[in-house]
């Protein structure tokens, strides 16, 4: 409706996976396609958050541009869309120092993605934030701030996530509260925080997120693998020794990961269940197939596009496309700030 304001951000940290697409890039792309000509989409590579592990900086710049491509082929129009690196936006920076002056230590240390990032288990309850402070460095422990000034620099009212980020959309609308109630309703608090409730797993460790930040390049189908990639990944992903196939996501994590990717690449128009029921009597071997053969269909045409672009001319359309976003992003940006700072006195 009239006002609207979509923020999501993707990390530069790998080369998008069958969960980033599935999980965000589609429902992006989607957004696009059906919201009022008045809405405004902001959709950020979030390169300063890629830093709070540290990077190889030519790695780095590569993964930028590569995610930037993914987005594109995702089905994002960068003339309908604001598509843009954070860091060529310096008041994402301004408005999370400007934050961490209200918000509230007490509620970041009581957040688990630190632990994530940090390779520990959510699980692990003994691991809490005074055991592990001499360990944690400040600014992973504080980039839900700079996540929540991603958000409120837009004024964004509508912010699409997968559900592992729910927590920073709450805290986001936490550092809103906080500082409105010390200078004033400047800040819009996200109104809907859109989960799209699909997760991948990792196909080496089914309990755990499919992530770009997992070691084994194995456990994470990337959007430009190629299909031979895919059978490979997809013949060493773990699964179980049972007989048959059944839908049971506690006992048969590994299985009924695969017959969700099937489902979710359906659009959902299958349940899993439904797959488990029509492949009920194959052997694991035989479904693997049809999961490739789901897979590497599913991505065919975002893998041609992408290659595309990555190989067209030298980057210089990908290069063009971000200088444009940088522009119309901090004229956005600056409307936000301009009241900000005056407020406070700045
Ligand atoms: P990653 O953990 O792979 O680095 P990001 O933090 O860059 O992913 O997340 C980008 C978007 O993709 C977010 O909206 C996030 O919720 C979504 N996402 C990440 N991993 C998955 C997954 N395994 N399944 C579904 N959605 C995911
Ligand atoms: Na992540």
């Amino acid at each position: 409706s009239e006002g609207d304001v979509i923020f999501s951000g993707i990390q530069p940290t790998g080369v998008p996976h069958l969960g980033n697409y599935l999980g965000a890039l589609q429902q992006w792309t989607r957004m696009q396609n059906d919201a009022a000509p008045s809405t405004k989409l902001l959709y950020s590579i979030v390169d300063l958050h890629a830093i709070t592990l540290q990077q190889d900086a030519n790695q780095l710049r590569r993964w930028k541009r590569e995610t930037l491509a993914t987005l594109l082929a995702s089905g994002l129009d960068p003339d309908r869309c604001t598509i843009f690196y954070q860091s060529t936006v310096p008041e994402h920076t301004e408005l999370m120092w400007i934050l961490s002056c209200t918000a509230s230590v007490g509620y970041l240390s009581r957040m688990t993605q630190w632990k994530s990032k940090l390779a520990l288990s959510d699980q692990d309850s003994a691991l809490d934030f005074a055991s592990i402070r001499g360990k944690l460095r400040l600014g992973l422990f504080s980039y839900p701030v700079l996540q929540a000034a991603d958000i409120l620099l837009y004024g964004a009212t509508h912010v699409p996530i997968g559900e592992d980020q729910t927590q920073h959309l709450e805290f986001a609308r936490e550092c809103a509260t906080k500082f409105n109630r010390a200078y004033g309703e400047i800040l819009v608090e996200p109104r809907t925080i859109l989960s799209t409730a699909k997760r991948v797993m990792s196909l080496r460790e089914p309990r755990l997120k499919m992530s770009k930040s997992h070691q084994d390049p194995r456990s994470r189908i990337q959007i430009n693998d190629n299909p031979q990639l895919i059978r490979d990944k997809i013949r060493v992903a773990l699964t179980d020794s049972m007989t048959g196939v059944s839908y049971d996501p506690a006992n048969r994590p590994g299985l009924s990961n695969l017959l969700d990717i099937m489902s979710y690449l359906d659009n959902q128009r299958r349940a899993p269940e439904d797959f488990a029921r029509l492949y009920h009597a194959m052997s694991m071997r035989e479904l693997k197939i049809e999961v490739t053969k789901s897979i590497t269909e599913g991505l065919a045409s975002v893998r041609d596009k992408y290659n595309s672009l990555m190989e067209s001319d030298g980057g210089r359309f990908l290069d063009e496309v971000g200088m444009n976003g940088t522009i119309k992003a901090r004229r956005e940006a600056e409307k936000t700030m301009s009241a900000v700072r005056r407020v406070i006195g700045l």
